[in-house]
């Protein structure tokens, strides 16, 4: 603490640079207008007109996990050709973690039909996820043969349920808890959204790993999936990532990623099928849960809300092809059965359109132009700064994305990289691009790179963006972000040495 002044110094000169709430917001504003302008976003009354009537479950309640367990094998014995039910893992007291696979092909992957999940109730004490997505699974395979829409999802998605991420937490919970945390921890007393590798482990050394964290690791590295949301509860809004930030103690510090465009449009597409969570003004119906420090709109940036070290969504975005977004599905944390009903129908057709955004990806085969097999373990970028996806064993890939042009950019070990200019927009929304990559000599003489082929150097000539201003502010806005990040970093670093 001997050098505080000069760290207060350094600190003052910095501190403007990265108070960005107000501009998060206008980003996510011009983002929102300019995805409205190109018919990017569905209103709920679109939704409802184009999905149609779904069939509703006959009651929604709570289930705990003797009758939850024996409800998912209940719906596999009755529709053993659309689903499929494994354990991801035990929890600390050994109760499974089930899912249950909704889809025409549900046993395995199939080629060319991309895997989605949800995950529920990883605070034990936020029971609403959990109930609605046993409601979701019931109106999907019931929906099958009367409504187009949902069979042609189905038809075309691996669509996976996790409905509790945390079954001994929701154990020692109670119907009627409104907001305490009885129940939201495992029996290990973690917070298993605290418990993933985080991303500054310098700041926030992330603990033992919990047996749910590493199941849920383990699920998301041997499923390719491409898209994921996780259900929690306590207020009504969708949170994206960063939810971290490399400092400690301070909320309200916007922490975008390279991919934020992509995850405001994910995000506000949930809110916008919503009845009335993309509204501004309070989030809560019951006035005694509005809490002054909650956003007033319906999508925020994690970090810009609170710093979550160790979160799940981030570790997806990080770790994973995923991209992952966290949904405050509503602010009672456990209501009472009644209100079951309610919520159900706030959400049900958000939570249906949201599984349909994984179709909203460039994707296809990375494939060697020799032999025509798939080439694993290549890497699939759009954008120098943005997520890179791996394809899987098959040399699959799955990439969403925003409409726009861009240049893809396919290298793979012993193969000539390859830059492939697409353009996405609404008449081929979900691009199938197979790229062949021509093998290298097996000379031991390291091969010369082409200006055109190399992927570094690409990013350095990249001469257009796929986007229009508001999404290169919020490019900016994220280098700044990094700055800031590097500056705090050896700012913390000297304070707390
Ligand atoms: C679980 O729920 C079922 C069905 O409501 C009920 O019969 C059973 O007693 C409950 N089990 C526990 C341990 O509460
Ligand atoms: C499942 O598929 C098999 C083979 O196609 C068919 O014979 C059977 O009737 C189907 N079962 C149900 C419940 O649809
Ligand atoms: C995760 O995978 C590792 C390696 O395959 C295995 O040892 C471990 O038991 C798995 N953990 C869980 C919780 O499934
Ligand atoms: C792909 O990468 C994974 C993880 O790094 C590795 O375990 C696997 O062996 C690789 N597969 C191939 C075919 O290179």
């Amino acid at each position: 603490m001997m050098h505080l002044p000069t760290n207060l110094f350094v600190f003052l000169w910095i501190l403007p640079c990265c108070l960005a709430g107000e501009e998060s917001v206008q980003v996510e504003e011009e983002l929102i207008s300019q995805f409205e302008e190109q018919g990017e976003i569905s209103t709920l009354e679109q939704l409802k007109a184009k999905i149609g009537p779904i069939k509703e479950p006959p009651r929604l309640r709570h289930y705990n996990y003797s009758h939850l367990t024996s409800h998912i094998f209940h719906l596999n014995t009755k529709f053993p050709n659309l689903t499929h039910v494994y354990s991801i893992g035990q929890s600390v007291e050994g109760r499974q973690l089930w899912v249950l696979v909704v889809s025409k092909h549900a046993a395995k992957h199939h080629k060319l039909i991309p895997e989605f999940k949800y995950v529920g109730n990883m605070h034990g004490n936020e029971a609403v996820g959990r109930s609605l997505l046993v409601a979701l699974a019931w109106s999907l395979l019931h929906s099958y043969n009367s409504n187009l829409w949902i069979r042609r999802l189905v038809d075309t998605t691996r669509i996976h349920i996790l409905f509790s991420m945390n079954p001994d937490g929701y154990e020692k919970s109670r119907e009627g808890d409104h907001s305490s945390v009885i129940g939201r921890y495992n029996a290990n007393e973690k917070d298993l959204n605290r418990n993933f590798p985080s991303r500054f482990p310098n700041y926030f050394p992330s603990g033992e790993l919990q047996p749910e964290t590493m199941a849920v690791m383990n699920w998301s590295r041997q499923v390719s999936f491409v898209l994921s949301a996780n259900l929690h509860g306590g207020t009504t809004l969708v949170n994206y990532p960063f939810d971290d930030y490399p400092t400690r103690g301070r909320d309200s510090r916007y922490s975008p990623t390279p991919d934020n465009e992509l995850f405001v449009r994910l995000a506000y597409s949930y809110a916008r099928a919503h009845t009335r969570m993309w509204k501004k003004g309070p989030r809560c119906i019951n006035d005694d849960l509005n809490m002054v420090i909650d956003p007033q709109h319906g999508i925020i940036n994690g970090a810009d809300w609170y710093i979550v070290p160790g979160g799940m969504q981030d570790w997806n975005y990080l770790a994973t092809n995923c991209f992952e977004i966290t949904i405050e599905i509503n602010c009672y944390k456990y209501p009472y059965e009644k209100d079951l009903p309610f919520l159900w129908n706030e959400n049900k057709y958000a939570l249906l359109h949201f599984i349909d955004q994984t179709h909203n990806a460039v994707h296809g085969f990375v494939v060697d132009s020799e032999t025509g097999e798939g080439i694993p373990n290549a890497t699939v970028s759009i954008d120098n700064k943005a997520k890179i996806i791996v394809t899987d064993a098959h040399g699959e890939y799955w990439r969403l994305i925003n409409q726009g042009e861009y240049e893809l950019t396919v290298d793979a070990n012993h193969y000539q990289p390859v830059t492939k200019r697409i353009h996405v927009h609404s008449t081929n929304r979900s691009p199938h691009v197979d790229i062949y990559l021509h093998r290298l000599s097996t000379t031991p003489t390291p091969r010369p790179r082409s200006r055109v082929d190399s992927p570094r150097e690409f990013i350095v000539a990249r001469s257009f963006s796929s986007t229009t201003s508001p999404v290169s502010s919020a490019q900016d806005l994220n280098s700044v972000n990094v700055i800031c990040s590097f500056l705090i970093s050896i700012l913390i670093s000297r304070i707390f040495s």
